[in-house]
């Protein structure tokens, strides 16, 4: 199995998601007045930032929070949970997303190609950003439907648009109860975009994503907040995939 995010093209493309600053996203981008009004930037900083209920944790706690990334892909959010975190565990299905995220972490900056038009591109540079701790984040190739039984427990689980991209979600939904811990957090953020490219259908939900996962994990997690996140995708200077992603965060009883 392929997680389908192997391309260099897609590779420049979430490098660009994830660590572009605004003016690099829009640059050349006619539809879009001041980076002020443009919805769905930062949207890896937003799924940890504004979701977890931060109030549950002491600044002493922090020397000792596990989190764990499951479809980290080029490894933003793992790196703002190494903000608050001392220990992240940070895993993808892809190489090229995972090989990315190494080489950010110790060369702090990549050049990126930025595709305008055509065959038109730019080479700009991205940067790791301030104040994370790139030394706390282990990125590392797996499976989100076979993880391994050896990766203990975590007081945050992040899973930010990766169900809908699992051929068996549920295997996934499934795990997560032995994986966070008693008072633990979950946060699943999925667009719902179904699709047989990735999720059979007698895989994918018959009703709503959100009743999918309540069936679950409702015996095992309580759900506490629920908000939609906007994110934006360039394809070129004159195409963007603007959608949204329902986030959930689940406290863990
Ligand atoms: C739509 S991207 C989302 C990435 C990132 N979390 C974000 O919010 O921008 C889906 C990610 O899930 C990864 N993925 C797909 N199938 C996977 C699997 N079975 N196990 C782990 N990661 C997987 C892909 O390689 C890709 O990085």
């Amino acid at each position: 199995m392929s997680s389908g995010y192997e391309s260099q093209r897609l590779l420049d493309q979430y490098l660009l998601f994830h660590y572009g600053i605004p003016a690099q996203i829009l640059e050349g981008a006619s539809v879009f007045h001041g980076e002020e009004e443009v919805e769905g930037l930062h949207f890896p900083e937003a799924t940890v930032w504004s979701t977890l209920m931060l109030d549950r944790y002491e600044e002493k706690d922090q020397d000792e929070l596990r989190a764990l990334d499951v479809g980290c892909a080029v490894g933003r959010s793992s790196f703002e949970l190494s903000r608050l975190c001392a220990e992240v565990l940070a895993i993808d299905y892809s190489q090229a997303f995972i090989d990315a995220a190494r080489l950010l972490q110790t060369d702090r900056e990549v050049s990126v190609r930025r595709y305008d038009e055509g065959q038109l591109e730019t080479e700009i540079r991205i940067t790791c950003p301030e104040a994370v701790n790139p030394e706390r984040v282990n990125f590392e190739l797996g499976d989100a439907m076979n993880l391994s039984s050896t990766l203990g427990q975590f007081d945050i689980v992040h899973a930010a648009n990766l169900l809908c991209r699992l051929p068996e979600p549920r295997r996934f939904l499934y795990r997560l109860p032995e994986l966070v811990k008693a008072g633990g957090q979950l946060i699943l953020a999925t667009p719902c975009s179904w699709s047989e490219e990735f999720t059979p259908k007698e895989n994918q939900p018959e009703g709503s994503t959100l009743e999918f996962v309540h069936a679950s994990l409702d015996e095992t997690f309580e759900l506490k907040r629920e908000i939609e996140l906007p994110f934006l995708i360039r394809d070129h200077a004159r195409k963007f995939q603007l959608s949204t992603s329902q986030t959930t965060v689940w406290l863990r009883k």
